[in-house]
């Protein structure tokens, strides 16, 4: 695993983005898994500065992002795939056809869930998968528990990443209950993986994760196990790691 350690969550951003952008230049037609949350927003706004002076081209880019809520649909403005076309997709070349979420709207569970592991796969799978971390440790919506997931899945979420992500709806009984996420093998079949956090608030979960054990009841600690891990982290978030 690589560590950079970064002054600030700006640094973190332009650091991260410039990674994400070494991936597009060296490989042009790559397929990213792109993450939600606050944490990116930085990065992709760094991302559509590059692509609006020429630097990386996305008309071969094909994006898979890791999770969406149940029962939101895509123009509801707390679903993953508005943000993701609010955030980056509408401001870069990308080709629409080639962009992912899972479909928040399709009640089959099975069509959900196997036809989107089946997506990634005929793409070729992930070449660099980005992550963010929830404050308990979750990767997508992979929480913690006592196994680990695996491939893509209908998850609840618990009771405190509800109360994490209540700050975006409008009141804590408007966050969607459950969600479809990639799965824990699905991430870790990614080439390449790039965490990026941010903040005092993810110190004590950033030194449980990398510098723990491994165990489901921190996901993101399996990333401990993959051969090519980039952590992108600022100095706040890594306060408590001897790094
Ligand atoms: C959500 C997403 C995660 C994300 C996490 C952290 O719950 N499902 O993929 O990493 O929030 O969000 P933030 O970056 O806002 O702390």
């Amino acid at each position: 695993m690589v560590i950079y350690k970064t002054k600030d969550y700006a640094d973190m951003s332009h650091k991260a983005a410039n990674i994400l952008a070494a991936q597009i230049v060296l490989k042009p037609n790559s397929v990213l898994g792109l993450a939600t949350g606050s944490t990116p927003e930085g990065l992709y706004e760094r991302l559509i500065t590059l692509n609006k002076q020429g630097e990386i081209d996305f008309a071969n880019i094909t994006t898979f992002n890791l999770d969406e809520y149940i029962g939101l649909p895509p123009e509801h403005d707390q679903s993953y795939r508005y943000f993701m076309q609010t955030k980056l997709f509408d401001h870069v070349n990308v080709n629409l056809d080639n962009t992912h979420v899972p479909n928040g709207m399709e009640t089959n569970e099975v069509l959900a869930c196997q036809g989107y592991e089946d997506l990634i796969a005929q793409a070729g799978g992930i070449d660099l998968q980005l992550l963010g971390m929830g404050p308990n440790g979750h990767i997508g919506f992979n929480e913690p528990d006592d196994a680990f997931a695996t491939d893509t899945h209908a998850a609840m979420l618990t009771e405190s990443t509800i109360q994490a992500n209540k700050r975006f709806f409008a009141s804590e009984a408007d966050v969607p209950r459950s969600a479809y996420t990639m799965g824990i093998r699905t991430i870790m079949r990614a080439k390449k993986i790039v965490m990026v956090v941010s903040g005092i608030g993810k110190a004590v979960i950033v030194k449980q994760a990398f510098f723990g054990p491994v165990t489901p009841h921190v996901p993101a600690s399996i990333l401990q196990l993959h051969p090519d891990v980039v952590l992108v982290a600022d100095e706040e978030a890594l306060s408590l790691c001897n790094v």
